[in-house]
């Protein structure tokens, strides 16, 4: 455990570490060009220089192991002109065409020749040529003249997705990022090369022109498209919709999160977040006709009611959904199964697994599945194939789904079959799909980024997914819709926000006792801690 000093504040840090490292330990931002926490260490770009005392030359500092009684200076007049000598370098050949560059507003050489640049350019040769807008696969295009040789995606594509596409080519001002022969950037994993490059020369074909970064707004959501739930970042607008036919989100980025997902997302998560905007339920409808909220709901209680008070509850079936909050699956549970009684509620639905490795990518593509099996939702009880073939044959009248597409599921014939035997067929979901197109009943409800809310992902940590903006047009959120019908039906249900039924839920649920929003904070608990803890 070497003890050093870097701008006069003393550290101890763990044998290893490097003085970068350490830094960041204490808050000094260093900055970095080829460094990144989760890749092998390069050492190439210089940008990281510091002085180390009774040394005559500065150091790099992402690979200088700190050392004891090492006295390291991040910020004076050697180490700038060193820093400012590097950025020159790099941009001898560097175009000046940030005005058309997708990375302007997040781009490391601006920033840092802003902090220590500023100075007349001195070069006044020609700049070397190289191709420019090079489509690499299907999501990343490259500008060879503005890398800077960092070797970063280079390092991703062979430490991390080990597909080992990129190279670098060639020798001197000639150097050149570029792709293997015969190689596409093609892989499960491409996208986050364009988080890491530091410079406009990686950039993204889903993103590009979409937006200028300095109107995008952030929040931090975790993304819903299989059970691992990685951390991300989204970056949307509001304010100027016809930048991109209306929609909302812009991108997604990776939000570091050292027990889910680290640095990185998979594609198929980054680029799927169409659904948000795109296809979505606007109206209640009621057999095609639009229908006020209230009226609606008014009707579907007066039904409910009516199998309670008749007994009939054995007539009345929902398939609720692992896309939903674990808030909202609490309230179904709630809702239907303890105060109207219905014992026929479940989550259980034929699996459609997808692709997964043994990085992040998981089979299951419900984000919340392990959140409706610790709310005995899934792995006992009814089954969905099971209610569906009992609604077929007459022995259920009322079925409502959330969110499930059954023609996907058990094909069009049978849903259309449902729709002509139940007397009361109720889709609640925020997207159209085949069981919207047959349902009596369309409840418009909100995207997983329009409500806050719990997922708990494949192993079991309990994740925030917030509320990034307002639902659209005139959907609401599943939890709001089953809190008013809760209302309507007299029940005993007195929440007034997803943090309310989250505080309820943990002291009944003991895999979430002693859990708050507050506690979970941005980076989430594993499920049975807390409670662990309490019942000691
Ligand atoms: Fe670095 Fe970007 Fe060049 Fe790759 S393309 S070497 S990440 S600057
Ligand atoms: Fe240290 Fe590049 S960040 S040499």
């Amino acid at each position: 455990m070497p003890t050093l000093t870097i701008d006069g504040k003393s550290v101890t840090v763990p044998e290893g570490t490097t003085v970068i490292q350490a830094a960041e330990k204490l808050g000094i931002d260093v900055p970095r060009y080829c460094y990144h926490p989760g890749l092998s260490i390069a050492g190439n770009c210089r940008i990281c220089l510091v002085e180390v005392e009774k040394n005559p030359k500065l150091q790099i500092a992402c690979n200088l192991p700190a050392a004891e009684g090492m006295a390291v200076q991040t910020q004076n007049s050697k180490v700038n002109q060193g820093r400012e000598s590097v950025l020159e370098f790099l941009l001898a050949n560097h175009p000046l065409d940030c005005p058309v560059c997708d990375q302007s507003g997040e781009c490391d050489l601006q920033n840092f020749y802003m902090r220590y640049g500023l100075y007349d350019a001195r070069f006044e040769e020609r700049k070397v040529k190289k191709a420019k807008a090079v489509p690499l696969g299907p999501t990343v295009m490259l500008d060879a003249e503005r890398c800077i040789l960092c070797s970063r995606c280079e390092r991703f594509t062979d430490e991390i997705s080990k597909t080992g596409e990129f190279g670098i080519f060639n020798r001197g001002d000639r150097a050149e990022i570029g792709l293997y022969p015969g190689k596409k950037l093609d892989n499960k994993y491409s996208g986050n090369v364009v988080d890491i490059c530091p410079v406009g020369a990686l950039t993204d074909r889903d993103f590009r022109f979409k937006a200028r970064v300095w109107y995008l707004s952030s929040a931090p959501s975790v993304c819903n498209g299989c059970s691992r739930g990685c951390n991300v970042d989204v970056h949307y607008v509001l304010d100027r919709p016809h930048l991109a036919g209306g929609a909302r989100v812009m991108r997604l980025k990776p939000r570091y999160s050292a027990e889910v997902n680290q640095w990185w997302m998979c594609d198929e998560g980054r680029y799927g977040y169409k659904f948000i905007d795109q296809s979505r339920l606007r109206k209640v409808l009621h057999k095609g006709v639009e229908t006020p909220w209230e009226a609606a709901l008014t009707e579907l209680s007066n039904g409910l009611s009516g199998a309670r008070s008749e007994g009939k509850q054995s007539s009345v079936a929902v398939l609720a959904s692992a896309q939903l909050t674990t808030e909202e699956l609490f309230l179904i549970r709630k809702l239907f199964k303890e105060a109207l009684g219905i014992s026929q509620v479940t989550a259980d639905l034929p699996k459609q697994p997808g692709y997964h490795d043994s990085f992040l990518i998981q089979a299951d593509k419900n984000p919340n599945s392990a959140g409706a099996a610790l709310l005995g939702l899934t792995g006992s009880g009814p089954q969905g194939s099971d209610l569906i073939e009992r609604a077929l044959s007459g022995e259920i009248s009322a079925l409502w789904v959330f969110g499930h597409d059954l023609v996907k599921l058990f094909g069009e014939e049978k849903v259309k079959g449902l729709s002509e035997k139940l007397c009361q067929f109720i889709f609640q979901g925020p997207n159209e799909n085949g069981t919207s197109r047959h349902a009596h009943w369309v409840l418009p409800s909100a995207v997983y980024l329009e409500k806050d809310g719990t997922f708990v992902n494949c192993q079991g940590r309990v994740q925030r997914i917030g509320r990034v903006f307002d639902p659209l047009k005139e959907s609401r959120e599943d939890w709001r819709i089953l809190l008013e019908l809760a209302q309507l039906l007299k029940l005993p249900l007195a929440h007034h926000s997803p943090e309310e039924i989250f505080s309820g839920m943990s002291k009944e649920i003991p895999a979430f006792a002693g859990m708050t929003y507050e506690k979970l904070g941005r980076q989430g608990l594993p499920a049975g801690r807390q409670g662990a803890v309490i019942q000691r």
